[in-house]
Formats: structure tokens, sequence, C-alpha cells
């Protein structure tokens, strides 16, 4: 019933991919496809929850998003990389769910009443965004994992899974797992003007940006606001850079930084030229595998074609089992 080797996770092609999606989500789904038998995936129907009107964008950023995956270091030989939309079984398995699932249940996720109250400028009055953690319980559901990478961000649809999954098993007799989140060590990464770092407020730092633009954008940072001159003491428990000197530079540098700041020996245009330093060289390896994708084109796309090959023949498997037990 379960694979106890077994991951699944997606992700919504919505954008170019920035440093909070590597060190949030990507940098462990490339740990994951060491140890597991790993499905990833575009999630483009959940795309579509709240982005349907306008769907001019969808292609580019599905192959933006698969290039900047395969760049950070996800390696389609040793994971299945899948377009959602291509396994239509999923479909089939979202629908018999919805006819499981309590629209409380959906009403009071706590996500759905976030978003309502917060996003504004789009109609999210849709039955697919109401629906959108029926749908995600037949993305996961479907590979019976035992575990789903996610943010921290995602744990109150993986609990509707959960409780989808043992409500079919009490009618139909036990067929899917409850799978848990494995959770990356929450790893901190400001935007550059000190809210989160998201594609919507374009503050952040992009896998595929150039150095050129990165060094501007850097050197446009906030750091810590009460530090105006050098000799002004800084504080890095409230500079919106040093965060990111705990990912990216070693502990002596780290050491390094806290003590030159607090003391006033270390400017911070000195600061974010090491973090330049250390970004280049974590970005290097990341920037030589994309010009695969641009020596190649169509390399994305044959990539999904093989992934989705495997993912069909998983879901195919997992559908005859499900109508049988439902009596279809
Ligand atoms: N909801 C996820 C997000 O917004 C994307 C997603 C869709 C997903 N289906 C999934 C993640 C299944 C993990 C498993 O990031
Ligand atoms: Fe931040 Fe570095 Fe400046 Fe200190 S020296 S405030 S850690 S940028």
């Amino acid at each position: 019933m379960q694979n106890d080797k077994l991951t699944v996770s997606g992700m919504r092609p919505t954008g170019p991919l920035h440093l909070g999606h590597y060190f949030g989500v990507l940098k462990n789904w490339i740990a994951l496809q060491q140890e597991t038998e790993a499905y990833f995936f575009v999630a483009d129907w959940h795309a579509l929850t709240s982005d349907f009107a306008d769907t001019t964008l969808i292609r580019h950023n599905i192959r933006e998003m698969v290039t900047d995956w395969v760049a950070a270091g996800l390696d389609p030989e040793r994971c299945v990389v899948f377009r959602q939309s291509l396994v239509r079984e999923t479909a089939e398995l979202s629908l018999l769910f919805s006819m499981i699932t309590p629209v409380a249940w959906l009403e009071r996720n706590p996500t759905y009443k976030e978003q309502q109250q917060q996003i504004s400028g789009k109609d999210l009055g849709n039955a697919g965004f109401l629906c959108y953690p029926v749908l995600m319980a037949a993305d996961i559901l479907m590979y019976r994992p035992y575990g789903v990478p996610v943010g921290e961000d995602q744990l109150p649809h993986l609990e509707l899974t959960r409780e989808i999954a043992r409500r079919f098993n009490s009618f139909y007799g036990a067929t899917f797992p409850e799978p848990q989140a494995l959770l990356t060590p929450a790893a901190k990464c400001p935007g550059l003007d000190g809210r989160k770092m998201s594609k919507s407020y374009y503050n952040g730092i992009f896998l595929s940006d150039s150095f050129e633009d990165i060094g501007k954008k850097v050197r446009g940072m906030f750091t810590d606001k009460a530090r105006l001159r050098k000799s002004d003491p800084g504080n890095p428990g409230v500079c919106n850079l040093f965060p990111y000197h705990l990912l990216l530079s070693t502990d002596e540098e780290q050491a390094e930084v806290r003590a030159g700041c607090v003391s006033a020996n270390l400017g911070c245009v000195d600061c974010k030229k090491l973090f330049l330093k250390n970004l280049k060289v974590f970005l290097t390896p990341l920037h030589e595998r994309r010009i695969l994708f641009t020596e190649k084109p169509g390399m994305a796309e044959e990539i999904l074609a093989i992934g989705n090959e495997q993912a069909r023949a998983a879901a195919r498997a997992t559908m005859a089992d499900v109508r049988e037990k439902m009596g279809l």
C-alpha cells in the first residue's frame, strides 16, 4: 500500500525560481533523488486554479522551470520529472476524491481562507481553487509515497491528503498510505527589500540571473537599516543580507562577518563583496548546466516526455486498483 522508498512533490510554474525556492525546497528534492525513488512534477493544473484567465505564458514557464530544476541539480536519470496535466489519470482520481471530500473540509482549510482574503485583484471564487487540495491529494496518493518534500506553507494541504486517504480506505478498503511531510529545516531567504522573497514582489535573486544583474541587486540590497556609516556597529540579527551568509559562507567566514559587523570593523560594502564571491561559486555550476538547454532547444520537453511515460505507468496501475475497489 505504501512505498517506503518513494517521494512525490510538485511546483506551480509561475515564474523563474529564486534562492528561496532553492534553499527552501529544491535542495531537499536534489538530496531525495539520491535516497528515494522520487517523482517531481510541474503542477500546471494547479497554476490554473488562480491564473486561469490568461494562459499565454504557461508553456514558457513550464520550460523555464524544468530548466531551473535541472540546472539546480535535479537529474532526470535519477528521478521522474513530469508534467501534471499529461497524466490524465490524475483528473480521474481527483474527481473520485471529490465525491468523498466534504466541502466543509475545503472551506476550513487555512490556506484557502488566507488567500481568499489576501490576494486582491484576482477572482478566487472558482470551484477549482476551492478544490485545490483534492487535486493535490490525487497528485500525491497516485504514487503511494511515504513522504512529500514541501515547504511549511503546504502542511494544511498535506493534512487534507491524509484525511482523504483515510476516508477512502474506510469506505473501500486499504488502498492509500497517509504520507508525511518532509520539511526542509527552515532556511531564511529574505527578499532584497526585506519583505518575503516572492515572484510577485520581484525582489528576489533568481537562479538564472546574470552575475551583472546580481551585482546590481546586491549593491542595492537593504542591510541593517540603523547602520548609516561604516563606523556605526551593525547588528547581523536584523540585517537582510546576513541570513545569506548562513547559507553560503563557511563557518569561519560567518564568525568573521559577525565579529566585524558588531565591532564596526567590517563595512557593508565589503560584506556584500564576500557574499557575491560565495554566491558566484554557488551559481556557476548552475549557469553552466543551463547552457545545455540553450544549445539544445526542446530538451525540457524531451525530459518531460520520458518522465510522463514513467509517471503514467504508475498512475495506470493505481487507477486499475481504485476502479476495482470502488466497483467501477
Ligand atoms: N501546492 C504546491 C505549491 O503551491 C504545489 C503542489 C501541487 C504540490 N501538487 C502537489 C506539492 C503535490 C507537493 C505535492 O507549492
Ligand atoms: Fe549586514 Fe554585513 Fe552590513 Fe553587518 S556588515 S549590517 S552583516 S551587510
